[in-house]
């Protein structure tokens, strides 16, 4: 392991107005994507439809990294330019999801466990040669009002998030740690801090038993937000507010950067929340974004699967790029949504 070029990749990634394009969707994941814009998903539409995104002029400006799906890493542009080179030659870290998906826990009715962790070395090696600079393991936390998640589940996604991040950083990519407190539920703004609070508690407690170095690594939380189903919905500044609380507790200064996930948020909910943090002054990490949902959802909404829309969907990616971006440095306003 180099810590140096860890560093100085996942600085590199949250560097000025930069964070994550979130473009790792499994094949599963895109299908459901595409069925809401009615789009067949063949390996040809998933391979265009990456493309028209990573093509699009000017991202490199406000995306410091991509993160892929292992089909995507392999594929290549009309060109024959393999999806990675392009991305690194235009100053975009190319990353790639290197989890197989959250199981059932087994005797914990309602949670989760990722799995991938056999075979990982072998495979971070492969995605290193692909030209991978870093990597990606999604934990999910499933919330309720009272129950869950258990004590246990937790434990558990921990250890499986610092036993890969540990192999990420022996393979010299920079792993994102992502523990997934889910947003679906009618639980309140605080049940979410509290079960946020314990799971990055876990998870760091867990990253330092493994060694790994919180200087060469990035975390992917999410925001602390009342459920879906809540009646009682916390305002931009609450949110705001109720996140860096928690993740000030909880998160090393050592780490490089945060990088929040949108997790079912409207794009533009998403931008604002990040902005009213940015708008709070400087924290000991650079807080930025890697979103999915939050910065496709206009671009698959612009494409529509057809050719002749391929610009407008680059628009629209450029956009919101652009709008998290100015989030970065708490510059948006809600107001820039209507405009021009
Ligand atoms: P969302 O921003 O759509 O939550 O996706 C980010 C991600 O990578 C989830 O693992």
């Amino acid at each position: 392991m180099n810590i140096d070029t860890l560093k100085s990749v996942a600085n590199a990634i949250v560097a000025q107005q930069k964070g994550v394009l979130a473009a790792d969707e499994s094949n599963a994941t895109i299908k459901k994507r595409f069925d809401t814009i009615q789009v067949e998903s063949t390996e040809e539409n998933r391979r265009r439809y990456r493309e028209i995104m990573f093509t699009a002029d000017g991202i490199e400006r406000t995306v410091g990294g991509v993160i892929l799906y292992d089909e995507t890493l392999r594929q290549r542009t009309r060109e024959g330019v393999p999806f990675p080179t392009l991305l690194a030659n235009r100053g975009i870290a190319p990353g790639i999801k290197v989890d197989l998906g959250a199981k059932a826990l087994a005797l914990h009715p309602g949670e989760k466990v990722t799995e991938g962790l056999d075979g990982l070395r072998e495979r971070l090696a492969e995605y290193r040669q692909l030209g991978a600079q870093f990597a990606k393991w999604r934990a999910v936390i499933e919330i309720d009002e009272h129950d869950l998640p258990s004590a246990f589940g937790i434990r558990a996604n921990a250890h499986a998030l610092a036993r890969y991040a540990a192999l990420c950083q022996e393979a010299g990519l920079v792993p994102i740690v992502e523990p997934e407190v889910l947003m679906d539920g009618a639980h309140g703004i605080e049940r979410c801090e509290a079960v946020t609070a314990q799971a990055l508690q876990a998870v760091f407690a867990e990253l330092d038993a493994h060694r790994v170095q919180f200087e060469g690594m990035l975390l992917k939380p999410n925001m602390v937000i009342a459920g879906k189903k809540c009646p009682r919905q916390a305002s931009v500044q609450d949110v705001a507010e109720a996140t860096l609380r928690c993740l000030r507790r909880y998160v090393p200064s050592a780490v490089p950067g945060i990088v929040f996930l949108s997790g079912g948020q409207s794009a533009e909910d998403a931008t604002d929340h990040l902005n009213a943090m940015n708008a709070m002054g400087p924290q000991p990490w650079a807080v930025s974004f890697s979103y999915g949902r939050a910065l496709q959802a206009p671009v698959l909404a612009a494409w529509q699967g057809q050719e002749g829309q391929a610009a407008a969907a680059q628009q629209a990616l450029l956009k919101r790029c652009e709008l998290n971006g100015l989030a970065r440095e708490g510059k948006y306003e809600r107001a820039m949504e209507t405009a021009a």
